[in-house]
């Protein structure tokens, strides 16, 4: 619309409509400057701004100032575009990067173009020194300036603590965020809720990718792997690429790993059934904001509304909830905790002799420690409980337990004895003999148990080792007793193992020597001894035979396994991993004869590498004899049923 239409509209000259817009109108009747007015106004005509400023006409231009980088920009400009229709009104939209100098000289900008208000993507206050005219902020970063007000915001950093809060209360303890540069507030909100709640660092995993190339390049390894039972993706196209990976490597979600997105997308309805995602309102944001900046404008009122907007979870079907799992995947753990010194020789030294070393390692150890960790690298959910000292070997420890997913509430720092040490000897063959110094293991009491007698309660296994002290082993047996939890006991390090502890213990796993040591008489055969076992009240007594396999003794078997083709170099902590494999697959509802099996794979993976912790096979390694151990199983059920019709069993 231009002057000369205005003119014709009004049925006036255009020097009439250029005097009343200029303020020269004294000889102009009143009534003809209405009618100019009004068809001014209503014509949205934008006139010069003195006239304007005179007459108070109002110019439905309105400026929008957003981030290039604004997660929501599109959402953003729809619902602000669809509010000022509504109401007559356009939108003049300048997209700008992070410096406030831009941000002022596209607002300098929208005021030569006359708009009536500006809104602001900004998290500090904007001062243009021109004219005045009202401005709302929109924020959805940070905290924003105190002195900025009429802003409207959510915060990314609240939503990312909802996530969080969402997966912990679930029982996922390691997450990994696959995330783009611009979620970096919602990752701090992420991690300050695991940090609150006492979780070491590395129970966040982050990558935050600077184009989709770079997420797929670099950050799915990281952040999605069996260290982590949960992922959260910054947005919809990085969920399509978890999905792409997790199928690449055979990982199921979310049974295997849980997924939550940080911004809510329509298309996460139809992927895996729906995706649980973090939504906000971002359009009723954007509404109110229009809202009210038009107030602002038509009643020429002042404001200094500051108002939030929460973020809200999409419940769809990606969550697991692990955290009941406890009825059947919680494994407690009691047992010592040691610094290993693993000194390799050709020959294990005998009394009286001294032999040179060939190599000297010195790594985290110790019956306990080994097996949470094997439960955990496996993805069982091992709760350690036990005794260090409060020293640098206590602080290695502790953080290879951590590292490694174990829940570490029932660890405690013993202020008076140094942290538990081993002394190992490998000979070339990769046999051992160990020498243990309790330390702080030996003041592990009945007290300390109970104080974290709720790890018991929906624990459905509990690893008892024998390198701590008897009164401790019967505090847990007792403790295991009330509340149901079976255990799964390695006799090592004892003389003479006792009644009291050996009665109604659901597992007893020795090897050959130890059940000479519960049994010194010569005349009896391992399986003589055995069948004592299991009168004595052991429910399930599982030799283990090194390279030659186990033996499994019960109501129902007397049944050997084979041993497995792995080359040993290290025996150390064979059985350690054997008892947390087992743990973890009997955790996983498996059969006693799967899960021996699954624990023969895992012991002989380890022996393959010196020491234990960092030798013990994690889920993904286990993948690669799945195939094999179902198939020995198979075929082991097929010869019990065989041997069975024919009564050799
Ligand atoms: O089972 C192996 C473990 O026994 C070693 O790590 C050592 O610390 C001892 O406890």
């Amino acid at each position: 619309m231009n002057i000369q239409e205005i003119a014709k509209l009004a049925g006036v000259s255009i020097s009439t409509v250029s005097k009343v817009m200029n303020g020269k109108d004294k000889d102009i009747g009143e009534e003809t400057r209405e009618k100019v007015m009004r068809i001014v106004e209503e014509n949205h005509y934008m006139p010069y701004a003195k006239f304007r400023e005179k007459e108070r006409i109002v110019n439905h231009f309105i400026g929008l100032i957003i981030k290039r980088k604004n997660p929501y920009y599109t959402e953003l400009i729809d619902s602000i575009e669809d509010a000022l229709k509504k109401n007559d009104f356009y939108l003049i939209v300048y997209t700008v990067d992070y410096e406030k100098k831009e941000i002022e000289r596209a607002l300098d900008a929208l005021k030569k173009r006359g708009v009536s208000g500006v809104l602001i993507d900004s998290s500090c206050v904007i001062c243009s020194n021109r004219e005045e005219r009202p401005i709302v902020y929109l924020a959805y970063g940070e905290d924003f300036e105190n002195e900025q007000k009429n802003t409207f915001y959510f915060r990314n950093y609240e939503a990312g603590r909802r996530a969080a809060e969402k997966l912990l209360k679930a029982g996922h303890q390691r997450i990994g965020c696959l995330l783009s540069e611009s979620d970096r507030v919602f990752l701090k909100g992420v991690k300050s809720v695991y940090r609150e709640q006492h979780y070491p660092k590395e129970a966040v995993t982050s990558y935050l990718g600077k184009s989709m190339e770079d997420v797929i390049e670099n950050g799915l390894e990281i952040c999605i792997n069996d260290n982590q039972s949960a992922v959260i993706a910054g947005n919809a196209e990085i969920i399509g690429c978890i999905l792409r990976y997790a199928e690449q490597i055979g990982m199921k979600i979310p049974e295997e790993c849980s997924l939550l997105c940080a911004k809510d997308d329509d298309i996460l309805n139809y992927l895996l059934g729906g995706v649980t995602a973090v939504s906000y309102p971002v359009r009723r944001m954007g509404e109110e904001a229009v809202t009210h900046l038009l107030k602002m404008i038509i009643e020429k009122q002042e404001s200094e509304i500051v108002r939030g907007f929460e973020s809200m979870m999409q419940e769809r079907n990606t969550v697991r909830d692990i955290s009941r799992k406890g009825t059947f995947g919680k494994i407690a753990v009691v047992g010592s905790m040691n610094m290993d010194s693993i000194i390799e020789g050709v020959l294990i030294p005998l009394a009286g002799e001294t032999v040179i070393a060939k190599n000297l390692l010195i790594l985290p150890g110790g019956k306990g420690a080994n097996q949470a960790v094997g439960v955990g690298k496996l993805g069982g959910e091992a709760y350690m409980i036990g005794r260090l000292g409060r020293d640098v070997e206590g602080r290695i420890i502790y953080k290879s337990l951590a590292d490694n997913g174990v829940h570490m509430e029932g660890i405690e720092f013993d202020e008076c004895a140094a942290s538990g040490k081993a002394f190992v000897h490998i000979d070339k063959n990769g046999e051992n003999a160990i020498v243990v110094y309790q330390g702080a293991n030996e003041n592990l009491d009945e007290i300390q148990l109970k104080r974290h007698e709720d790890i018991f309660k929906d624990a459905k296994y509990c690893l008892l080792s024998s390198e701590i002290s008897r009164a401790a082993m019967i505090a847990a047996k007792e403790i295991c007793r009330t509340t149901g939890t079976e255990i799964i006991c390695k006799p090592s390090a004892i003389e003479k193992i006792e009644e009291e502890i050996l009665l109604g213990i659901e597992y007893l796993v020795p090897n050959e020597k130890e059940m000479n040591h519960i049994f010194p008489e010569r005349k009896m055969s391992m399986e003589e001894k055995a069948e004592k076992l299991l009168k004595l009240g052991v429910k399930n007594i599982i030799v283990t035979l090194g390279k030659s396999g186990a033996y499994l003794k019960n109501e129902k078997y007397s049944m050997y396994f084979e041993g497995n083709p792995f080359m040993a170099i290290d025996t150390t902590g064979g059985a350690d991993a054997f008892i947390s494999a087992m743990a973890v697959a009997l955790s996983e509802r498996k059969e006693l004869i799967y899960a021996i099996i699954y624990a023969s794979y895992a012991a002989g993976i380890t022996v393959t590498r010196y020491g234990v912790q960092e030798a013990m096979p994690d889920k993904k390694m286990m993948r690669i004899y799945q195939e094999d151990i179902e198939k020995e199983y198979l075929k082991k059920m097929e010869e019990y049923k065989n041997e069975k019709n024919t009564g050799a069993w």
